[in-house]
C-alpha cells in the first residue's frame, strides 16, 4: 500500500494499466475469499484496492472497464451445490471509513429526499457481523429453502445445511393465521470465538487443517456438501434484513427487526435507533468499545434509514442501497519491536521464519509472534522480485507495525526505518538447517528454502511422525501430536517403525508406558491395542502416511488404485528413474500424477535413509491391496466424457458423480480421447473443439437417456 502515485497524478495510460491490474487483483481476492474460503489479503487491503479502483474510475469515467469490480458483489459460485436464483437480489453495502463519511451519508440521504437539515430523520445502527450472508425462505411459516449470496443474483442451495443450525427456526413462531405466506429472511451466519477455538483444537487433534478465522470457519462449515459435517459445526445466525415478502413486516427498519425477533429469529441486541450522525457515532463508539468482549467478530457498524417508505424512495445503486452504509472499524494495528527472528522447520523441511515481538495488544489480543513467510518477504520482495513495503526489509531490532484480521496469524504491515537501531544488519537467512545443520537449499522457482536433512533432521522427523499418525494417515487413537512429540523427545519413537515396537519395548520391563506421566495401565493397553489395529492398513493410507512431498490424500489414492498392491508399488518405485524408462513413463501416465509428484516419490525411494525407514515400517504391516472397482456394466463404462455449458436437470458435481459411478471418466477438456461431449446451453469453445475433432456432441437429455435415467 506504499509508494502509490496519487490518483490526480496518473496519466490516462497509467490509469488504464492500473484499472486492469486492480480488476485482476480484486477478482483474485474475491475468489480466494468467497470461493476458496481462504483469503489472501486483509480486509483493509481489499477495501483499499476497491477504493483506489473507484477513485481512478471517478477521475477517468471513460476508462471504466466492462468487468469493473465496482458494480460486482461477491464471487462466482463454487461447484457442488444446486443454484438458487434470488427473487430479490442480495446486495452489498457501501463502506465508510472516516467520521466525515457518516455526515456525508446523512447529507446525501437528505438531499435525495429533499429534506432540510432540520427535518427529523431516524436511522438504525447495528453491528456489522463478520460472517456470511444467508437468505432463508419461509412458505406458510415453514423453512423451505436456504441460499448463500453467491454473486448476489444466484446463490447456492444450502437448505439441508441451514436446517442443522439451531438459531435458524425451521417453523416460524406465532399463531399460524398471523404468519406471512411468504417471507425471505436475510442475515449472517457466524461462529462465536469460543466455538471457533474449540473447533480448531478438534481439527488440530484430528490432524485436519485449522481455519484462519471464525468467518472462514463459518463459510467452510456452511458450504459442506455433507450436512452432517455442518451439523457438527457450531454455527449461529443473526437476522437483519429481508428479501421477498407476501406482506410488509412493519413500517420501519426497527419495527421489522422486532417483528423478525417475534417470529423466532435471533436479532442483534446492540441494534439502536439514532436521530442523526452524532447519535450514530455515539453508537459506533459504544459498539467498538464492546468489540473485544462480544464473543464474535464484527467489522463495523451498519447504519440504515429507519423509515421503510423512505428506504423505498431512496432505492439502490448498481449493487448497494442508497439508504444504508457500513462504517468499518479501522484495521487492527499496533507498533512493536522485533526481538528476534526464529526459524521453524516443517515436515517437508520448509524453513519458516517467525518474528518474535515485544508483546503488544492488537484489537484486544496480545500478539507476540508474527509470520514472516519466507526470505524474500523479510527482504521486502514478493515472489516475482517486486518490492513489498516499498522494498523495506525487516531486521532484528526493527519497529514493525503488526495487524490482525479476524483471528488470522498476525502479520507485519510495515517497518519504521526512522527507529531502526544503527547496528541493525540485514537478516541473513540461514543456508543450513538451524535444527540439524544440513544444507538448506532453495530450488529454482520456489520461494521456500528447505532443509535437506530428511529424517536425520529432528524437526522434520517429528513433523513427519505427527503426519504419520494424523487422521487421514494411520489415525492411531491415543497417539496424537502431543504424544508423538513426547515419545520423540525421550527417544522412544524416532521413526514410524518404532511405533510398532512400542509394546515390545515398553509394554513390560524396567521402563513401562503405564508408569509414564499421564499414562496408566488402561490407557497404555488401549494404545498398544490401537497400534495393533493399524498393522493392517490400506495401501492408499500407507502411501499418504509416508509424508512424501507433493503426495496428498488424493494423489496417494491415485497411486494406490493404479498399482493395487504394496509389492507392485514398491517394485515400480524402486526400478523407476526420474525422467527415463518404462517405470517412469507408467508413473507419469497416471491421470493426476505430474512430473513434480513423480520425482518426489521416485527420489524418496532412492534415498537410502528414507528407504530403510520405509522397509522397517512395512515389515510390521500387512498392507491391504486397493482393489480396482469391478467394471460397471453401463453404456458409458470406460468412456471419457466432458461436460460443458449449463446443465439444467442436475448440478455439474452431481452429473460428474453419476457418470463416474457408471464407470465413465469425466475429463475437464476435450481431446481426441473424448467419447462424448455433453453440451448444455452456453457451451462455447469446447463444443467447437469437439466438432473439430469429430467427438460426439450430445445434449443433457440425450446423455440422461444414454445412462438410462431420462
Ligand atoms: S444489511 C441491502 N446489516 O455485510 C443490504 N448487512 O458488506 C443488506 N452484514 O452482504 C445488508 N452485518 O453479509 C446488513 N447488520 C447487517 C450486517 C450486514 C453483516 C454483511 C452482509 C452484507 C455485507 C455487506
Amino acid at each position: 500500500m506504499t509508494d502509490v502515485k496519487p490518483v490526480e497524478a496518473l496519466s490516462q495510460a497509467e490509469a488504464r494499466q492500473e484499472l486492469d491490474r486492480l480488476a485482476r487483483q480484486i477478482a483474485a481476492a474475491n475468489r480466494a475469499y468467497h470461493t476458496e474460503d481462504a483469503p489472501e489479503i486483509t480486509d483493509a487491503d481489499y477495501d483499499a484496492l476497491r477504493r483506489r479502483n473507484a477513485a481512478i474510475e471517478a477521475r477517468f469515467p471513460d476508462l471504466k472497464r466492462a468487468d469493473s469490480p465496482t458494480g460486482q458483489v461477491g464471487a462466482p459460485l463454487a461447484e457442488g451445490f444446486a443454484k438458487v436464483q434470488h427473487d430479490v437480489r442480495m446486495l452489498s453495502l457501501e463502506n465508510a471509513f472516516e467520521l466525515t463519511d457518516v455526515a456525508e451519508f446523512d447529507d446525501r440521504v437528505r438531499k435525495y429526499l429533499g429534506l432540510g437539515p432540520e427535518s427529523p430523520l431516524l436511522y438504525t445502527a447495528e453491528p456489522k457481523i463478520d460472517g456470511l450472508s444467508l437468505s432463508l425462505r419461509y412458505e406458510g411459516g415453514l423453512l423451505v429453502r436456504a441460499a448463500t449470496r453467491g454473486d448476489g443474483e444466484t446463490g447456492e442451495n444450502v437448505t439441508e445445511n441451514a436446517r442443522t443450525i439451531a438459531d435458524i427456526p425451521k417453523v416460524l413462531s406465532g399463531a399460524p393465521d398471523l404468519l406471512p405466506d411468504l417471507l425471505e429472511v436475510r442475515g449472517e451466519v457466524y461462529m462465536a470465538h469460543a466455538d471457533f477455538a474449540a473447533l480448531n483444537a478438534r481439527q488440530a487433534a484430528a490432524g485436519d487443517k485449522s481455519f484462519a478465522n471464525p468467518r472462514n470457519a463459518a463459510a467452510g462449515s456452511l458450504r459442506q456438501l455433507d450436512p452432517a459435517i455442518t451439523a457438527a459445526r457450531p454455527l449461529r445466525f443473526f437476522a437483519y434484513a429481508w428479501g421477498a415478502l407476501s406482506e410488509p413486516l412493519a413500517d420501519t427498519q426497527s419495527g421489522a427487526i422486532a417483528r423478525l425477533a417475534s417470529l423466532g429469529f435471533p436479532t442483534n441486541p446492540l441494534t439502536q435507533t439514532c436521530d442523526g450522525p452524532d447519535a450514530l457515532l455515539d453508537q459506533y463508539r459504544r459498539i467498538e468499545a464492546q468489540r473485544a468482549t462480544l464473543g464474535y467478530d464484527i467489522d463495523g457498524v451498519v447504519y440504515k434509514v429507519d423509515d421503510l417508505a423512505l428506504q423505498r424512495r431512496l432505492g439502490f445503486r448498481s449493487s448497494t442501497p442508497r439508504w444504508a452504509i457500513a462504517h468499518k472499524f479501522p484495521a487492527e494495528l499496533a507498533w512493536t519491536r522485533t526481538e528476534a527472528i526464529d526459524i521453524q522447520v516443517g515436515r517437508t523441511g520448509a524453513l519458516s521464519p517467525v518474528a518474535r515481538l515485544t508483546p503488544v495488544t492488537v484489537g484486544g489480543v496480545v500478539v507476540a509472534n508474527a509470520t514472516l513467510h519466507n526470505e524474500d518477504y523479510i527482504a521486502g520482495r514478493d515472489s516475482r522480485g517486486d518490492p513489498i513495503r516499498g522494498g523495506r526489509d525487516i531486521r532484528v531490532g526493527d519497529w514493525v507495525q503488526v495487524f490482525r484480521a479476524g483471528d488470522v496469524i498476525p502479520k507485519i504491515a510495515d517497518v519504521d526505518l526512522s527507529r531502526r537501531p544503527q547496528d541493525a544488519s540485514p537478516y541473513a537467512f540461514p543456508e543450513t538447517c538451524p535444527r540439524c545443520g544440513s544444507d538448506a537449499i532453495r530450488e529454482a522457482g520456489d520461494s521456500v528454502r528447505r532443509c535437506t536433512g530428511g529424517l536425520i533432521c529432528p524437526a522434520q522427523a517429528v513433523e513427519r511422525l505427527k503426519h504419520f499418525v494424523s487422521r487421514a494417515a494411520f489415525d492411531i487413537e491415543g497417539l496424537g501430536a502431543k504424544q508423538v512429540e513426547a515419545f520423540y523427545e525421550d527417544g522412544w519413537v524416532r521413526t514410524p517403525a518404532d511405533i510398532f515396537t512400542l509394546r515390545d519395548r515398553f509394554g513390560s520391563g524396567p521402563q513401562q508406558l503405564r508408569n509414564r506421566d499421564g499414562w496408566g495401565e488402561k490407557s497404555a493397553e488401549n494404545l498398544f491395542a490401537a497400534i495393533d489395529d493399524r498393522r493392517r492398513i490400506p495401501l492408499n493410507r500407507l502411501i499418504f502416511a509416508l509424508g512424501m512431498r507433493h503426495v496428498g490424500e488424493v494423489s496417494a489414492s491415485l497411486l494406490a488404485s493404479h498399482y493395487h498392491s504394496w509389492t507392485a508399488f514398491e517394485a515400480a518405485m524402486t526400478a523407476a528413474r526420474v525422467g527415463e524408462g518404462p517405470d517412469w513413463a507408467e508413473l507419469t501416465a497416471i491421470d493426476g500424477v505430474g512430473d513434480v509428484l513423480a520425482t518426489s516419490v521416485v527420489m524418496t525411494f532412492q534415498q537410502e535413509r528414507e528407504r530403510q525407514a520405509i522397509d522397517a515400517l512395512v515389515a510390521h504391516l500387512q498392507v491391504l491391496d486397493v482393489v480396482p472397482r469391478a467394471p460397471v456394466d453401463s453404456a458409458v463404462a470406460g468412456k471419457t466424457v466432458v461436460f460443458t455449458g449449463t446443465l439444467e436437470r442436475m448440478t455439474r458435481a452431481e452429473a460428474k458423480a453419476r457418470a463416474e459411478a457408471l464407470g465413465a471418466k469425466v475429463a475437464g477438456s476435450v481431446s481426441a480421447k473424448t467419447d462424448y461431449l455433453v453440451a448444455g446451453p452456453g457451451a462455447g469453445s469446447k463444443a467447437a473443439k469437439a466438432a473439430d475433432l469429430g467427438v460426439t456432441v450430445i445434449g443433457e437429455d440425450a446423455w440422461l437417456a444414454l445412462i438410462g435415467t431420462a
